[in-house]
């Protein structure tokens, strides 16, 4: 998905859900800080992003970052939302280089309708770990099972907790 405006306009099931999970799940993350910094995996156009979660936690949240592996999705989402405490930078999830200055940096990771689409798992999985605070929290959104991707319900036996 290379095509902000093309997402934009066509990107009505992914929001619905998005909502649903924000208004069903949110309220089990515990937020430990003031002020958070928070990272969305996949950030897309970047609505998702700074119109449905970040008004539901803005009073809690220091630096935002978005993450995307396309560059257009990444200047859309700037031009849109970026400023000084939106921050969209081109990243893969799966990369084995993340930058230094993201290990350990996030209180709370999101990412809504990406994990799916990336192949390298075990490795986005590590960098998400690296990425986030001991005390930090998650909250993934993404499909077990696509048709261009192997089922990822082998490895949900071990999670401990909720997944739907
Ligand atoms: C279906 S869109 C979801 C966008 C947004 N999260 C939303 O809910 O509207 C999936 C996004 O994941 C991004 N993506 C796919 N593979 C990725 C990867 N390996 N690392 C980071 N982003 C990736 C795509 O470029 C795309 O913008």
């Amino acid at each position: 998905m290379n095509n902000a405006e093309l997402y934009k306009s066509k990107n009505g099931l992914q929001q619905n859900d998005s909502v649903y999970v924000i208004e069903n799940f949110l309220n089990r993350l515990k937020w430990k800080s003031a002020k958070n910094n928070i990272l969305d995996i996949g950030s897309g156009d970047g609505y998702t992003l700074c119109k449905i979660l970040l008004p539901k936690i803005s009073e809690k949240v220091d630096k935002i970052f978005g993450i995307d592996i396309s560059s257009d999705m990444i200047n859309f989402s700037r031009k849109e939302y970026g400023n000084e405490n939106i921050i969209f930078e081109q990243l893969d999830i799966a990369t084995l280089d993340i930058p230094v200055e993201f290990y350990e940096k996030f209180n709370q990771i999101f990412s809504f309708f990406c994990l799916h689409w990336v192949p390298k798992q075990s490795l986005a999985f590590k960098n998400i770990y690296e990425m986030l605070k001991p005390d930090g929290y998650i909250l993934l959104t993404f499909w077990q099972k696509i048709p261009y991707t192997k089922s990822t319900t082998k490895w949900l036996k071990q999670i401990n907790g909720d997944h739907t």
